[in-house]
């Protein structure tokens, strides 16, 4: 088994985020415009013949852990089988799947015997009036549903994420933090990211993962260390005694950079080394004009030697062009 690559930086990249699609079926406020975004274009889109023969140059550079995500995921027609085929992939260790969880009930199972092992959920209130708003479309129930569906087949743990928003949802924290003690949740704590067109609602809507702290500890005591299974950049805790656990995510005021292990590929078949930087790494047309797999890797170890050693968020007044929507988070 190949040992992880190290990027220019020294971080050893282990964790590949695949966006399978831009497309999706809701439209929250703080990931796409109310109308959407331009279509990718069939042809543009990778197979998933392609994505999963990808996925297997990664696993040779050392990537272990596959996070799928969109758009929405469950969206990709042929999701299940793609699941599969990177299952197949000697060396790939964990498949997960960030999902806005609508499409759940009717695809846990299958996801499940497919070999996915666990997924994150997108929910960010628990009023449905809220629900509709914020995602311009959904609906709650459904969204409960899918989260349901994923604990009654095994794709444990569930995380639920909540992006926090200042004067939206952010009254909703201390009681999303008491569903870890009553329901054994596991909830994460976003700190809104400015990226594409979002950016100004973004800076307004900003709240830190200090201020969400603090008022969960307010409500509910001091929290504790816990260890959850997981490869992203969440700091977590729990409320002691409870068997759910409070991530936080803090990309604006705690880099994570320094501790880095992913990489990205967008659904048009580009690497994306950094979520703040707009480097990008064309595989498709190299692909579709026959490029063998060793040509694909040198263009993917370019991308890991090139990879940032930190964004500067905070400080900047712009951001990158990189839609939400589009590379997956
Ligand atoms: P696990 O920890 O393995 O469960 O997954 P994860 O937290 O990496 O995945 P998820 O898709 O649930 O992401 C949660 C949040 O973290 C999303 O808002 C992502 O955009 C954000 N996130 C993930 N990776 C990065 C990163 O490299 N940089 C930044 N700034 N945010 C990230
Ligand atoms: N800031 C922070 N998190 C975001 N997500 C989508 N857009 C943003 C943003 N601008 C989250 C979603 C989803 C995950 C992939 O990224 O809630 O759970
Ligand atoms: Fe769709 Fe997820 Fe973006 Fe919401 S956050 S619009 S569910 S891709």
């Amino acid at each position: 088994m190949s040992t992880p690559t190290l990027d220019g930086c020294g971080r050893e990249i282990s964790y590949l985020r695949v966006s399978v699609t831009d497309r999706c079926n809701l439209r929250c406020v703080y990931c796409m415009p109310a109308e959407g975004v331009p279509d990718l274009g069939h042809n543009r889109m990778l197979r998933l013949e392609e994505i999963a023969r990808l996925v297997r140059i990664g696993a040779g550079l050392g990537i272990r852990n596959v996070r799928i995500t969109g758009g929405e995921p469950l969206v990709r027609l042929g999701i299940v089988d793609l699941v599969a085929m990177i299952r197949a992939i000697e060396d790939i260790e964990s498949i997960s799947m960030t999902t806005n969880g609508i499409a759940l009930p009717q695809f846990a199972e299958q996801l499940a015997g497919a070999g996915l092992n666990r997924v994150n959920i997108s929910l960010d209130t628990l009023d449905a009036d809220r629900y509709r708003t914020i995602t311009r479309r959904g609906r709650l129930e459904d969204a409960l549903a899918g989260i349901r569906a994923a604990y009654a087949f095994g794709l444990t743990p569930v995380k639920i994420n909540m992006v926090v928003m200042a004067g939206v949802n952010d009254d909703e924290v201390v009681s999303f933090a008491g569903r870890t003690v009553s329901e054994g949740w596991h909830v994460r704590f976003i700190e809104f990211m400015p990226l594409g067109e979002q950016a100004r609602l973004a800076r307004a809507s900003y709240v830190s993962s200090t201020v969400t702290r603090q008022r969960i500890e307010e409500a509910w005591g001091p929290l504790v260390p816990a260890d959850i299974e997981g490869f992203g950049p969440a700091r977590t805790w729990r409320v002691p005694g409870s068997d759910g656990s409070i991530g936080l995510i803090s990309a604006l005021s705690q880099h994570f950079c320094s501790s880095c292990n992913r990489i990205r590929l967008t659904a048009d078949g580009t690497l994306v080394p950094c979520l703040f930087s707009d480097l990008a790494y064309d595989l498709w047309e190299p692909m579709r004009a026959g490029a063998d797999d060793d040509s694909l890797r040198d263009i993917w170890l370019e991308a890991l030697a090139h990879k940032p050693a930190g964004h500067h968020l905070e400080r900047a007044l712009t951001t990158t062009s990189h839609q939400m929507s589009r590379i997956g988070g």
